[in-house]
């Protein structure tokens, strides 16, 4: 079940947190695996694991709001790999500000990462995977991480959730445009997990809480009774990009222990 066996998967952010044990499990699964992301040390640490675990990898440097590195990341998959068949959008940005807080740098530094970033991905790598995609016995599968903040309003990061949001509807409009090229794509909407980025928001300054009090009160707050692991999310994405998912296009696929079913 969910094999990746002979796919090539191109992961946003893949240096750490959720996109870093993604790629551990596309690898485990018979991927191979180009890992972009802009933080280079983290990048070759999870290429290493990868190769030391028997699975196939490569770092790019990618920044995902530069054309020219998405070009160049297809590129090094088609060199060393021979094309590209998953992309994981999945580089993100996050800050915990109200409206009238946030300034124009933070929404543009938000919007660069969060949507320019997904555009320019979807825009560079689907060529390639329509290629791919015609001769592979199901296709080819795009994944965009947005978040619960893309499904409801968020008190404490509002322009991180209107991000969000457009790449949950951005995510539909590309399913409908590639499904007669065999091109599937669904969104994945992790509630908090625990990465970098989770504890950033799991953070109230000027809170007298101590981390581990505010790590309780933020599991209690999910109905299964704790945060998420990387572990959860990738689970879902490897299901997603592969075959078994073959009639499954433009959905949401929520993870996130209950919160949203209260
Ligand atoms: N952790 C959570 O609670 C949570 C909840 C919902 C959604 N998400 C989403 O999941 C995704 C992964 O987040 P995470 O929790 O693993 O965070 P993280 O901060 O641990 O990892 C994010 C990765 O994205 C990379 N990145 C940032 N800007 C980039 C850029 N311009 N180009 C390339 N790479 C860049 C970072 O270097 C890092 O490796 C994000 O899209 C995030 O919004 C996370």
């Amino acid at each position: 079940m969910n094999r990746l066996d002979g796919k090539v998967a191109i992961i946003s952010g893949g240096a750490r947190g959720i996109g870093g044990e993604t790629a551990r499990r596309m690898a485990e699964h018979g991927a191979k695996v180009i890992v972009g992301d802009v933080l280079e040390a983290e990048g070759a640490e999870t290429v290493k694991a990868i190769r030391d675990a028997g699975g196939d990898a490569s770092f790019v440097l990618l920044d995902v709001t530069k054309a020219a590195a998405w070009e160049n990341a297809v590129a090094v998959a088609v060199k060393n790999y021979g094309g590209v068949d998953i992309l994981l959008n999945n580089a993100g940005a996050y800050i915990t500000k109200p409206i009238l807080e946030t300034t124009q740098e933070d929404f543009a530094k938000l919007v660069a990462v969060n949507l320019e970033g997904v555009f320019l991905g979807t825009k560079i790598c689907a060529p390639e995977m329509i290629r791919r995609a015609q001769s592979a016995p199901v296709g080819s599968a795009i994944v965009n991480i947005s978040s619960v903040a893309g499904m409801v309003g968020s008190r404490n990061s509002p322009v991180y959730s209107m991000t969000k949001g457009g790449v949950r509807l951005f995510t539909k409009s590309t399913a409908l445009e590639f499904a007669k090229r065999r091109v599937r794509c669904n969104s994945v909407h992790p509630g908090l997990i625990d990465t970098p980025m989770g504890n950033l928001a799991m953070q109230r300054p000027g809170s007298s809480r101590s981390n581990t009090d505010m790590r309780e009160l933020f599991a209690n707050s999910h109905p299964i009774g704790r945060i998420g692991a990387p572990r959860d999310i990738a689970s879902a994405v490897v299901f997603l990009s592969s075959d078994d998912a073959a009639f499954i296009t433009g959905t949401e696929f929520i993870v996130d222990g209950g919160v949203t079913a209260q």
